[in-house]
């Protein structure tokens, strides 16, 4: 499946354009099917209606364990770097890990979880984390992970909308200095979840936990009570594997679903060819298995492919800002996948962290997330690279499922801050506002896709509306990312940034209307209104205007409340990097906000805010410009 030469590539793109079925069906022969399809694609974006590998039947984790066993069996897996230095790594090899995943299966079903049955896992980046989503999997149950910085609601809300049976957790989660206590959370969440019935607790942290009877069981029990023979449970293509809640402009976070046979497929096929993985190579994503990176280039990619993949428990800077360049040369990592906003973190600690380190293992680089600056990019290439290892900048998003724009490393010549060029299989269009295709090169417009890939989303979770409106409405017949992008003279593709009311924080997606919504939620709080504005590290930082007409004098007090207030309803990564006491906000007649204004003054632009003409009260936006140069 990997590609080894530019002239290479573009016969490939050329084929999965022209022929892409047949492109398809080549790929997915590498993966093992009990049975194959009786038709590659169907599909139309209207509905939308997308099924790949129809008619086949598979279990992913036969992928990514058991046809491992026989020759790779003893082949390390997973590593596990834990978050304290001084605690020991751990190793499992594809025959302990594939043990672990039947037997925790069987507790799953001991426990009355059956196929198409959803669980939600609320866990710290441990081995068991992985061991549960595939044990999910191995029963044909639909994984619903929630990142371990949610709050209870947000848990709540999550569990609810797929009306989860099972928690899985532990006790407490490592971050650094930090100690989170997940099941804590957890109890708090399920006071308002009628349909969780079970939650099965690991030990980690070892803090004191509540356990209710008859509802609360211990890991380490459950696991003794039952054998490590699990058959994998026979599924459809289009069987669903996945849910993962991600934000978008609507207050409701959105819960997008993946199913076996494509995600599968396209996860493997993206992983080898783009980091050009070599077996017995040790690749180290840093996220955290909670996003839809950890999920793709973790767990299923690497495991599907016989990888060995490494998982840190820990924080770029716990205990030093030299960690990750620790883990390099303990464990000879050879590709190193990360984000912008931890290489910008680890810059500031200048060179000498990275520099007393032997990153001599390191073949090749890769940034996901957000866009990435070229002075972190040169960084990331002259200090972590030593100038020898190809950059990867992947572009994709939670519903795509894998990497979509991209060089191949070895491959695509890369330039700095461009995702470069399209994979295989995908094919990008640019559109103006209307719609209409903007052709040719040097050229810039709404990034949208206009025909599947495997990997693509293909609902979200009850409510099929929802996902025809969000992604296929924009544009007739096409699939709108969200995202601005410009192709420049040599057709590269370069990402400029969402053009909806997303925001992106540290990588991570932020609805600007949840934020708001959490803000409103404060007693005394009549109004606000949320956006993006350039941070040095997190790439965007959250600026919060808010209408609190009698907030406590002492101003700074009444912030702290605000964000506590938005931690108990999101989560601390919600919280606003600087909130703005106004009176009021800069309306339209019709009563929209002018979020263009709010943006440029967050941007501290305020000399050319273009035509105001159209407001309400044009002098509330002197006003806001003033307290905004106070504060
Ligand atoms: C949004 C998707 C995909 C895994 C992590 C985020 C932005 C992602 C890049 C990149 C510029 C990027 C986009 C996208 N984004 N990768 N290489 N260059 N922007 O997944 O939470 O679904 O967010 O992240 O704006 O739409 P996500």
């Amino acid at each position: 499946m990997q590609i080894k030469s530019f002239e290479e590539y573009e016969q490939t793109y050329a084929l999965s354009v022209e022929q892409p079925e047949t492109f398809w069906a080549g790929i997915a022969d590498n993966f093992l099917w009990r049975k194959k399809w009786d038709k590659v694609l169907s599909w139309n974006f209207t509905e939308p209606n997308i099924k790949w590998f129809e008619g086949a039947k598979l279990n992913i984790t036969e992928n990514c364990l058991d046809r491992h066993l026989e020759e790779h069996g003893d082949d390390p897996a997973i590593i596990w770097e834990p978050n304290d230095p001084e605690r020991d790594s751990i190793t499992l090899t594809y025959k302990i890990l594939h043990e672990q995943v039947c037997r925790f299966a069987n507790v799953l079903k001991k426990n009355g979880v059956q196929k198409g049955d959803r669980i939600c896992i609320y866990m710290p980046m441990v081995p068991e984390l992985a061991v549960a989503v595939l044990a999910c999997a191995r029963i044909g149950a639909v994984h619903s992970v929630i990142f371990g910085g949610f709050s209870a609601k947000s848990i709540a809300d999550r569990i609810n909308d797929a009306q989860c049976k099972l928690v899985i957790t532990a006790d407490g989660a490592f971050r650094g200095a930090k100690q989170i206590q997940l099941k804590e959370v957890i109890d708090d969440a399920l006071i308002g979840c009628p349909t969780v019935s079970k939650v099965v607790v690991l030990t980690h942290t070892r803090t004191p936990v509540s356990m209710l009877k008859g509802r609360d069981i211990w890991w380490e029990d459950e696991i003794k009570l039952v054998d490590t023979h699990c058959p994998a449970e026979e599924m459809d293509a289009e069987d669903m594997l996945f849910i993962l809640y991600t934000s978008g402009s609507t207050g409701k976070p959105k819960g997008v679903v993946h199913t076996v046979g494509g995600y599968m497929v396209y996860a493997g096929y993206t992983f080898a060819n783009v980091f050009n993985y070599k077996r017995g190579e040790v690749f180290f994503c840093t996220a955290d298995i909670g996003w839809i990176t950890g999920h793709s280039y973790i767990v299923y990619g690497p495991l599907s492919q016989g990888a060995t993949t490494l998982m840190f428990e820990g924080v770029p800077t716990y205990p030093t800002p030299s960690r990750f360049w620790e883990i390099t040369t303990k464990h000879k990592v050879n590709t190193l996948y990360t984000a912008p906003t931890a290489i910008r973190s680890l810059m500031s600690f200048g060179t000498d962290p990275v520099r007393g380190q032997d990153l001599s293992s390191l073949r090749v680089l890769g940034s996901v997330g957000e866009p990435i600056n070229e002075e972190a990019w040169h960084w990331f290439d002259e200090e972590v690279g030593h100038g020898k290892c190809p950059i990867v900048d992947t572009w994709w998003q939670t519903e795509t499922g894998g990497l979509m724009i991209s060089p191949i490393a070895f491959v695509t010549p890369t330039k700095p801050g461009y995702a470069t060029l399209p994979l295989p299989g995908v094919q990008p269009i640019l559109v103006d506002e209307q719609g209409q295709e903007i052709n040719g090169n040097d050229v810039s417009g709404n990034l949208c896709i206009k025909f599947p890939w495997p990997g693509m989303l293909r609902t979200l979770y009850g409510d099929h509306d929802r996902c025809r409106q969000t992604y296929f409405s924009a544009y007739p017949e096409l699939y709108f990312t969200g995202d601005g992008c410009l192709r420049d003279a040599d057709g590269y593709y370069r990402i400029t940034g969402r053009v909806d009311d997303v925001i992106n924080v540290s990588g991570h997606r932020i609805g600007t209307a949840e934020v708001e919504n959490a803000i409103n939620m404060h007693a005394g709080v009549v109004e606000s209104a949320v956006v993006g504005y350039p941070h040095d590290v997190k790439g965007q930082g959250i600026y919060a205007f808010v209408i609190f007409p009698n907030h406590h004098e002492d101003a700074e007090l009444t912030r702290k409340d605000i964000l506590q207030t938005v931690t108990r309803v999101i989560g601390a990564i919600a919280k606003p990097d600087k909130i703005l006491f106004v009176s009021g906000l800069p309306k339209t007649r019709s009563g929209k906000i002018m979020r263009r204004i709010l943006r440029k003054v967050a941007e501290g632009e305020t000399a050319n805010l273009g035509d105001v003409s159209t407001l309400l009260d044009p002098t509330v936006v002197d006003e806001i410009i003033d307290a905004a140069k106070q504060a």
